[in-house]
């Protein structure tokens, strides 16, 4: 039986999906019904009725570690690693793993066993990463505003690339560069004036947001590298936006970036290695295309492979984002106001891509029950209307106590999670070939304020 009736919840609210790209001619192809292949990109089954992760009966996670909590499947991670990294094979590559989308050590340490660098954007991420056993050298540090402390501190740890995103902050990194003495490779983040066809939240290559370096700017701040002892321009670096199911921005980013490098080496640099061609591939939430690794590179090879240069990928999503789950347990059902509602035990504080973004994440029972549908919205147990994880959706029927599990819940999940209403945040479970284990476990109440003071 499924779950969900695709036909029907495509009638969903306005506005649920804007990340998924879900416009005509963009629905799944290949073989299998949309949550077929849904199941397929987690590495989902059903057994009589159990749905398993990585082979791991979540039901028995929830049992054993409560609700609610993410369980991230080690293999599917490592085989989306493994699928990039083959299509990139005709070019040297780095594919650097990008912290944001989810920082739990154990998952960094699954991609670094596998030849991942990572990329960054905080001294929070990169103490992460280098817990995580990242080479420094294989780090590249992003980011709009980066502060002083953060820049000396990437120096003395020796990271890869400070991708610089203004005039500023180039000077900036200048001066600390000559207070600690220390050699730089800078990588230039351009603003390529790409349009991206996703939430404006995550559309970050367009001309006025505040992105990265103005394309009339690149020349002037690679001349002002040349000048400096200290500094040696290795990157040229774009990222256009998240959730990116086309390959054409992608094309075009390219493209403005080769003309740059054509034109920073005119005015002489002659030391570039890399080309840094962002993140942002887009996986499946629902019945959208997503990005595949083969089309991608047939997009991008051509245009990559006769410079020469390093090509480093900076995947968040890609990586981990169909991977994950959100565990929750239904608390109350309810009627009100001619609707129905599924009052269950995970909010918005803990996975916000609902309500932040309009996201949709497919939701599933634990264990199919077979009880006729019911159209309900999932909601949270936090102080806000906005507060949902669902609207307006076709779902199985359910009652108190029953398990489920929201879907794509792998990437910007955990890490946006807060402590809104005192909620401590969930563990961080790892799925891995038939056995789970807990990599960070439930936050405790008395952690979240036992080093607040009561007087002066
Ligand atoms: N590189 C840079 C410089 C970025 O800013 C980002 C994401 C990435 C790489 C990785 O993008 P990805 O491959 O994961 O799409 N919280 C939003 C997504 C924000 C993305 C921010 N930057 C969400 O939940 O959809």
């Amino acid at each position: 039986m499924h779950l969900v009736r695709w036909s029907q919840r495509r009638r969903g609210r306005v506005g649920e999906g804007v990340l998924t790209g879900r416009a005509a001619g963009q629905r799944g192809s290949g073989a299998g019904t949309a949550k077929e292949l849904l199941f397929a990109d987690a590495g989902l089954e059903r057994r009589d009725g159990a749905l398993l992760l990585s082979g791991v009966p979540l039901v028995e996670v929830a049992e054993q570690a409560g609700t609610p909590a993410f369980v991230y499947n080690a293999e599917a991670i490592r085989d989306r690693y493994r699928s990039l990294d083959l299509a990139l094979g005709p070019v040297p590559h780095r594919i650097c793993f990008a912290v944001k989308a989810n920082g739990n050590l154990a998952v960094l340490r699954i991609l670094r066993d596998l030849g991942a660098g990572a990329d960054i954007v905080s001294s929070g991420e990169m103490a992460r990463a280098l817990a995580a056993g990242f080479d420094p050298e294989h780090i590249v540090f992003s980011g709009v505003g980066k502060t002083a402390d953060e820049l000396r501190e990437a120096m003395r740890a020796g990271i890869g690339h400070l991708n610089v995103e203004s005039a500023e902050e180039l000077e900036l990194v200048a001066r600390i560069a000559e207070a600690e003495q220390a050699q730089v490779r800078i990588g230039i983040r351009v603003n390529p004036d790409v349009t991206t066809k996703t939430h404006p939240y995550i559309s970050t290559g367009k001309s006025g947001i505040k992105f990265g370096l103005p394309t009339d700017q690149v020349v002037s701040a690679a001349e002002f590298v040349l000048r400096h002892p200290l500094l040696q321009l290795t990157t040229l670096a774009m990222h256009l936006g998240s959730q990116l199911v086309d390959t054409e921005p992608f094309r075009q980013g390219i493209k403005r970036l080769l003309e740059l490098v054509e034109q920073v080496r005119r005015a002489g640099t002659t030391t570039l290695q890399v080309l840094d061609i962002g993140g942002g591939l887009g996986i499946r939430y629902s019945d959208e295309r997503s990005l595949e690794p083969a089309a991608f590179a047939a997009a991008v090879l051509p245009l990559l492979a006769p410079t020469g240069l390093t090509v480093y990928l900076e995947p968040g999503r890609f990586l981990v984002g169909s991977a994950g789950v959100l565990l929750t347990r239904v608390l109350y059902r309810k009627h009100s106001g001619g609707k129905e509602f599924v009052v269950v035990d995970a909010g918005m504080n803990d996975l916000v891509r609902p309500s932040h973004y309009q996201a949709y994440h497919e939701i599933v029972e634990l264990v199919e029950h077979g009880r006729p549908g019911v159209r309900a919205d999932v909601v949270g147990p936090v102080c806000e209307t906005g507060d949902f994880l669902a609207l307006d959706r076709d779902l199985p029927g359910l009652k108190a106590g029953d398990g489920l599990a929201v879907l794509g819940a792998g990437a910007y999940g955990f890490v946006m999670a807060s402590n809104y209403n005192s909620r401590p945040r969930p563990p961080e479970i790892i799925a891995d070939n038939g056995k789970w284990w807990v990599a960070r476990p439930r936050e405790q109440v008395e952690g979240l304020f036992n080093s607040e003071k009561v007087s002066p």
